[in-house]
């Protein structure tokens, strides 16, 4: 195993080596002691600011959005209430992402545009959190361009808000409170989940793979396994209180469990799966690295978990790839979605891509596009790449003009576009099992939900559909949406999808 780094040599791994190989990674980066304890809401903190309001605005990921249902939990058990307008807010915070710097700028931007309203109400408070907080940069940006801000808190430290928004009150100064690591999980924080069909349950936390132009490593810490037994009273609590699917989160989920002793993601799969009265289970990011063959397994087995997989590629060239420090090369992601789609029939790929790395040639880009072309995934999230400080990539020489990056990534797109499209014209006629959410953003006449393999339908019917799912007949679309009907359970003749 002592070349096993190489990328190389991963293509060729067995089931039981690439094992072995993520356990050798480990004592190197693990959390550390890691304790798992029941968070409770301080006597003192209840109600201390009933009348209030507070506004979150929430960017990044999934994980982030999950975070803003905690931030909004304890701010409920202190008594505030949310608006969705600054001008009535008592509290408004910024729970930001840092994994490319337009959204930054953009945070930076409504900070600056919320100034004034600071100066006409000084009991505002203002308040950075989420994954820019963790970045020193933005520390002292902070300090010096934006003194302003009321609270600065980071990802290891939410469950502190309460202590914290009490602190900013009585302060002049920016109360900052930033952690670098966190080795307690805290079980059962409240949580102010938007009512609905969908939930989203964290898994695991931080990321140990340290892709070199990757923030989130720095910004979320070490991977940290939740208990499988909490995650499973997590999805049955959530059954009862009416939720059809759940999300599983996570940035590696399929390292859940290399921190604990005996479970591992299939296992938890097969558990949640499970949960008396669950419809739908998703998750999401499975990073190409250690999809083992019991995984594929669970996934096919588990009627519950859907046939959707996010697969992140990034790039098509060995040379990026081991550059970027994916730890696998273009031919064992090729090996590996052949596996998957051999064992699960139907499966929908969706993955993301960085074009523009440093040292990206036009023949790198082109293995990115022939991979595209050659695997046909349903959709992608393309990004240029973002040199971020702190970062290995971003020492590196970046003698790429803007004007190539963003050529490369339009080319990219049109590729994606067209297959995109020409999966979802292969719908038509189909006959689907949806499972509503909602009502359509656009007309609230329709009813939207999805097919098992994450495609949006837009349904006409009755608002008490919501939460059902039926067979839907697939009438009409376009490259993002489809149009059906609903059909009669019996009687209908469902297809496997396309
Ligand atoms: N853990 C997931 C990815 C989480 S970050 C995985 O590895 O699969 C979400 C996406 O943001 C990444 O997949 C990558 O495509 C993109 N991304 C991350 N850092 C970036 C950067 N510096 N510039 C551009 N895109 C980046
Ligand atoms: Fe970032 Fe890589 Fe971790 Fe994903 S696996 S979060 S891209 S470092
Ligand atoms: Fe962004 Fe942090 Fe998520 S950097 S992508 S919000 S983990």
């Amino acid at each position: 195993m002592s070349d096993a780094k190489s990328p190389k040599n991963l293509a060729t791994l067995t089931e039981a080596e690439l094992r072995l190989y993520a356990q050798a990674r480990r004592p190197k980066i693990s959390a550390g002691n890691v304790s798992r304890t029941e968070y409770q809401v301080a006597d003192e903190w209840r109600d201390v600011a009933h009348g209030k309001r507070y506004r979150i605005i929430t960017y990044g990921c999934q994980m982030n959005e999950h975070d803003t249902e905690a931030l909004a939990g304890l701010l409920k058990a202190m008594g505030y209430e949310e608006t969705a307008v600054n001008e009535e807010a008592d509290l408004i915070l910024f729970n930001t992402c840092a994994v490319r710097e337009n959204p930054e700028n953009k945070v930076f931007g409504e900070i600056g545009r919320l100034r004034p309203l600071k100066r006409r109400n000084p009991e505002l408070l203002l308040g950075l959190c989420g994954c820019m907080a963790q970045e020193k940069v933005v520390q002292a940006k902070v300090q010096t361009t934006y003194p302003w801000i009321d609270l600065v808190f980071g990802t290891h430290n939410i469950h502190r808000l309460p202590d914290l928004v009490m602190q900013a009150v009585h302060s002049q100064e920016t109360v900052l409170e930033v952690w670098d690591k966190s080795d307690t999980i805290y079980e059962h924080m409240p949580k102010v989940r938007k009512a609905g069909v969908r939930a989203w349950v964290n898994i695991q936390y931080g990321c140990n793979k340290f892709c070199t132009y990757c923030v989130v490593p720095h910004t979320r810490g070490r991977e940290r396994s939740r208990s499988k037994a909490s995650i499973v009273e997590e999805v049955r609590e959530l059954v009862e209180e009416g939720f059809a699917e759940v999300t599983l989160l996570g940035q590696n989920v399929n390292d859940y469990g290399l921190d604990l002793s005996d479970v591992d993601f299939a296992d938890l799969l097969y558990a949640v799966g499970r949960v008396d009265g669950i419809k739908r289970v998703r998750f999401t990011t499975s990073n190409p690295w250690n999809f083992t063959d019991r995984l594929i397994a669970a996934i096919a087995e588990t009627d519950t978990v859907c046939e959707h997989i996010h697969l992140p590629v990034q790039a098509g060239s060995n040379r990026v790839l081991a550059k970027m420090n994916r730890g696998y090369t273009r031919e064992y992601y090729l090996q590996l979605v052949a596996r998957i789609r051999a064992a699960i029939p139907n499966v929908a790929l969706t993955t993301d891509l960085i074009v523009g790395f440093p040292t990206e040639t036009e023949a790198d880009f082109l293995k990115t596009l022939s991979l595209v072309r050659d695997l046909e995934y349903d959709s992608a999230y393309t990004f240029i790449y973002s040199p971020r400080t702190g970062t290995p990539a971003a020492k590196l020489l970046d003698p790429l003009e803007e004007a190539v990056k963003k050529e490369r990534l339009n080319r990219l797109v049109e590729v994606q576009n067209v297959i995109s499209r020409r999966i979802s014209d292969r719908y038509l006629g189909s006959v689907e099992r949806v499972l509503v959410e909602g009502t359509s953003k656009t007309n609230d006449r329709l009813l939207s939900g999805r097919t098992r393999s994450n495609k949006i339908v837009l349904v006409e019917g009755a608002k008490a559909w919501i939460g059902e799912e039926f067979p839907v007949r697939i009438t009409d679309g376009n490259t993002w949406t489809l149009r059906g009907e609903r059909l009669p359970v019996s009687g209908a003749q469902e297809s496997d999808g396309v």
